[in-house]
């Protein structure tokens, strides 16, 4: 009987590594264009949430139609025309770590731990006929292990939060993770975000802070046992309502007497 090669089990496991991981790469290539439409999908079900619109019996898509996605500068607070820069293929995370459309924050600026920062951002107009009802924006911020990713919903008179959502974060499921439950967020409904001075005025406090009559418009109740989740919660409120975030929109939004067009 002929004698085995010596390195022929060796061939063997080399060839069949080289097949099965043959297999995962293409297999990661070929599902990489649905993940990203679910992704999509997800995206645009928070949108809904955090404007309290979404129905899960009724198609995501056919909900987000009242929705219109456009970009603003930042800086400045206005739109940017959809042909200067689409809102359908907008990469906004991506902006922020590019060097044309993003930029480090000084450690001053950063209160919400982004490190960096794109100069324009998608926002989503809701509509109701030719009335602007809500603007949903996306917010994001450290919280204790994780970057937590989110909406904000605000009523049209640009003062008052009509909802919050979170996507995507790391925190610990029961503690920080609480921030996705639907009875925590319940409790953002309402809650006003700047005073008659136009000052920022919300915050997320420790859970069981007690509020005087005239702070309860302005405190949302933090997650018990979750005290530092609830900071970073609070410090990406500080910091994408404030000068560096969405309030330059806001002011333009103010002087133009609403959104037109
Ligand atoms: C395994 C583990 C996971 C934790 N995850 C979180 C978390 O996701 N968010 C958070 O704020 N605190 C978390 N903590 C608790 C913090 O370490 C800290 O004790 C807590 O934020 C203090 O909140 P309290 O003052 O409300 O008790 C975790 C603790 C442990 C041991």
């Amino acid at each position: 009987m002929a004698e085995e090669h010596p390195l022929k089990p060796f061939y063997s496991v080399l060839v069949l590594a080289f097949a099965c991981s043959a297999l995962v790469a293409l297999a990661a290539i070929g599902l990489k264009p649905y993940q990203d439409a679910n992704k999509a999908l997800d995206r645009k079900k928070n949108i809904l949430a955090a404007a309290g619109l979404y129905d899960p019996a009724v198609n995501v898509e056919k909900q987000f139609a009242s929705i219109e996605t456009r970009i603003v500068s930042l800086a400045t607070g206005e739109f940017v025309d959809n042909q200067a820069l689409d809102p359908a293929t907008f990469d906004q995370l991506g902006a922020a770590m590019s060097e044309d459309r993003g930029r480090p924050l000084a450690k001053a600026d950063d209160i919400a731990g982004i490190k960096r920062q794109e100069a324009y951002s998608l926002v989503y107009l809701v509509k109701d006929g030719d009335r602007i009802d809500q603007i949903v924006l996306p917010v994001r911020g450290k919280g204790l292990w994780s970057t937590m990713y989110g909406y904000v919903a605000v009523d049209g008179n640009l003062e008052t939060i009509r909802g919050v959502s979170f996507y995507e974060h790391g925190e610990t499921p029961g503690l920080g993770g609480e921030i996705e439950n639907p009875r925590w967020q319940a409790g953002w409904r309402d809650k006003k975000l700047y005073d008659e001075s136009g000052d920022l005025s919300i915050a997320v406090v420790k859970s069981g802070t007690q509020s005087s009559p005239e702070e309860l418009p302005y405190r949302i109740d933090g997650l018990s046992g979750a005290t530092l989740t609830t900071k970073g919660v609070d410090h990406l409120m500080q910091f994408w309502f404030g000068d560096h975030g969405f309030k330059p929109f806001f002011e333009q939004i103010r002087k133009h007497g609403g959104i037109h067009g």
